[in-house]
């Protein structure tokens, strides 16, 4: 299929390019590289072998997307678009449903207008907010506590309208858990240009000399160590999700929700020590206090993406930190 990639050149995005291409879909990437590098272009030409369509843009363009669709003849759009940081949208909400709300409802317009009807979301855990009860399955109610999740949600809620309006509408629904890793090439992962607002992010900027030490916050949990328990998934893992979830679509009308994750937890003290001993590397980390709004613990259960969709996790944790390491490696040497 001629597939849309928004937010193309981003940490998912750029992974399930890859996945996506090498099982025969032609690609097109938009990204306005508000929090990526056109660099990542290169290295998926790199890593797939032939050239992908690149267009700079905003998804909030829906002229530009109206025209881009019909030039690329494109039958199905996965949008990855967006901005994720929970402190930031707790600080300047109107960002948020700016580039998350509003440029879903232009990417829907544009798709409107060329009839195209099939749609990959990229959505969160953050749309649960606090577990009722754990692990979190696609029925848990929604009730996000920050912007971030508000935002997620809301699309959740145009496209289930959508797909009232128009019973042809083919959507895919995902919510991910903790994204970590990298591509075995190492030529993409995730470094972030700005200051790290997640674990493994922060992690990577520890071992590259870029800060000093990781904070843990909090270490009074009631958690197997007193530390954060999350669901670790592989990029690749999360990727291939991607690609089960369009085939998915090829026979099957209406919306879909699937968490993607391990159904494994792990604390922050349990990652630490899991990259320190795969890559035969030390940490240096303090205990500071709880960051506000963390909950203590959140973990999927995917029975549903792998009774609907035959998808499962193949990555491990120790694969993980193994490809995060040498991601960095490859970019703390291109800057020396
Ligand atoms: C949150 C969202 C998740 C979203 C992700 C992307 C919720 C409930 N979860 O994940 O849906 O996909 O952001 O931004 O809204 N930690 C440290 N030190 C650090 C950074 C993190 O100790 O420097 C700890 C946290 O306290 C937490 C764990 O590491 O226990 C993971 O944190 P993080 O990577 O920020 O992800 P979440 O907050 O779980």
């Amino acid at each position: 299929m001629n597939i849309l990639i928004t937010g193309g050149a981003g940490y998912i995005g750029s992974h399930t390019s890859i996945t996506l291409a090498k099982a025969g879909h032609k690609i097109t990437i938009v990204d306005n590289l508000c929090n990526s590098n056109i660099e990542v272009i290169g290295q998926i030409t790199k890593i797939i072998g032939s050239k992908v369509n690149f267009i700079n843009g905003d998804v909030r363009n829906t002229s530009l997307m109206t025209k881009i669709l019909k030039e690329h003849r494109i039958e199905g759009v996965i949008h990855f678009a967006g901005l994720k940081s929970i402190t930031e949208s707790v600080a300047n909400p109107l960002l948020y449903y700016s580039n998350n709300v509003l440029g879903s409802i232009s990417l829907i317009e544009a798709m409107q207008l060329n009839q195209i009807k099939t749609f990959v979301f990229s959505s969160s855990a953050a749309v649960y907010g606090g577990p009722a009860y754990l692990p979190y399955d696609e029925k848990h109610p929604t009730n996000p506590i920050n912007p971030y999740g508000n935002s997620k949600l809301q699309v959740e809620t145009i496209l289930k309208d959508w797909a009232i309006s128009d019973h042809t509408v083919k959507v895919s629904i995902l919510r991910y858990f903790n994204p970590v890793g990298a591509h075995e090439s190492g030529l993409i992962g995730e470094y972030p240009t700005q200051f790290p607002n997640n674990l493994m992010p922060y992690i990577t900027k520890v071992i590259s000399g870029s800060l000093t030490h990781l904070n843990i916050y909090g270490n009074d949990y009631e958690t197997r160590d007193g530390t954060g328990e999350r669901d670790y998934i592989h990029v690749m893992d999360l990727a291939e999700g991607h690609l089960a979830a369009l085939s998915h679509l090829k026979n099957n009308f209406g919306v879909h929700i699937y968490n993607l994750g391990t159904g494994q937890s792990t604390t922050v003290l349990e990652l630490i020590k899991e990259f320190e001993k795969v890559n035969r590397i030390e940490i240096p980390y303090k205990f500071s206090s709880r960051r506000e709004g963390d909950l203590p613990s959140y973990y999927s259960d995917t029975s549903k993406a792998f009774k609907d969709l035959g998808w499962k996790t193949k990555y491990d944790l120790e694969q993980s930190c193994q490809d995060t390491y040498r991601h960095v490696k490859y970019i703390v040497q291109l800057s020396d």
